[in-house]
């Protein structure tokens, strides 16, 4: 029996519609990558502006990290872990690096910017790492992937703009998992009243006339493997006498 025309039209729109990218967890996305080409080997701090005060990415995962503006997401996807790979046989690993996005930058038409210790690790060995870096931009494939921190539990890092008491700004630091952080309040803890708090720069989420006395963070995770919504609220408050550059452990990981 013949399929109806309609019908007919119908399938391959849906056989070209397949789940969005995101919701693809073992789905890999092709694109290409550079390095910077003065990072040193354990990382970029000198070159680029990282969103959590300069030095976030030459300490963080071992320098293994990366900027895109497109995975950067104006500051959402800061943070955020991939596993990303090369694509020729004859130099590249099947398992490739894990990075950590740290930051919004772009080099020429090339979206993707590792430093020179993640880009030479996709090599299957240390000479064919230092043969890639000779190529200097070669084809990639990327997947989220979810971050582990498994002896750390979520720090929250106030940011050097802040201004005790009169402007708070901070950032929220090693977050387990594979959620975005999609709102953040700020609640004092006497009389529970809450501050949404805007994201000011990059991953910086600020406040100006914070609410006095100690402070209670509430979370808003999204996305994931399971796509829900949760608000997480560490039991950690931040303390009174916050001050600029602090680092406060909020007692929880997730
Ligand atoms: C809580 O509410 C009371 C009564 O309105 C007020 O006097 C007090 O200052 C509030 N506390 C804080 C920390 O805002
Ligand atoms: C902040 O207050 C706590 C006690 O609440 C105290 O132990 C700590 O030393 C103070 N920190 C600063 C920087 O004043
Ligand atoms: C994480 O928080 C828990 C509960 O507050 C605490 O016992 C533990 O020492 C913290 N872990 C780290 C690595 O700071």
């Amino acid at each position: 029996m013949a399929l109806p025309t309609q019908l007919l039209f119908f399938l391959p729109l849906l056989l070209q519609h397949p789940t969005r990218a995101e919701t693809c967890s073992d789905c890999f996305t092709q694109s290409r990558a550079a390095y910077y080409p003065n990072s040193d080997k354990t990382g970029t701090e000198r070159k680029i502006q990282t969103p959590a005060s300069g030095s976030f990415g030459a300490t963080l995962n071992d320098g293994d990290v990366l900027a895109s503006s497109s995975l950067y997401r104006n500051g959402v996807g800061c943070g955020a872990c991939y596993q990303v790979r090369c694509t020729d046989a004859k130099y590249c690993s099947n398992d490739g690096v894990m990075i950590i996005i740290t930051d919004a930058g772009v080099s020429g038409n090339i979206e993707f910017i590792l430093s020179q210790h993640a880009f030479a690790r996709m090599g299957q060995n240390a000479d064919l790492g230092a043969s890639l870096l000779s190529l200097g931009a070669v084809g990639i494939e990327y997947r989220r992937v979810s971050c582990s921190y498994p002896s750390k539990n979520i720090t929250f890092k106030i940011d050097q703009s802040s201004n005790h008491p009169s402007y708070f700004a901070f950032q929220i630091w090693d977050q387990q998992g594979n959620k975005d952080v999609t709102a953040v309040q700020l609640c004092e803890t006497e009389n529970l009243t809450c501050k949404l708090l805007e994201r000011s720069h990059g991953a910086v989420r600020a406040v100006v006339s914070p609410p006095s006395g100690p402070l209670s963070v509430r979370i808003l995770q999204s996305g994931g493997d399971d796509r829900d919504e949760t608000w997480v609220v560490p039991p950690n408050n931040i303390p009174q006498n916050w001050t600029s550059g602090a680092i406060y452990d909020s007692g929880i990981q997730v």
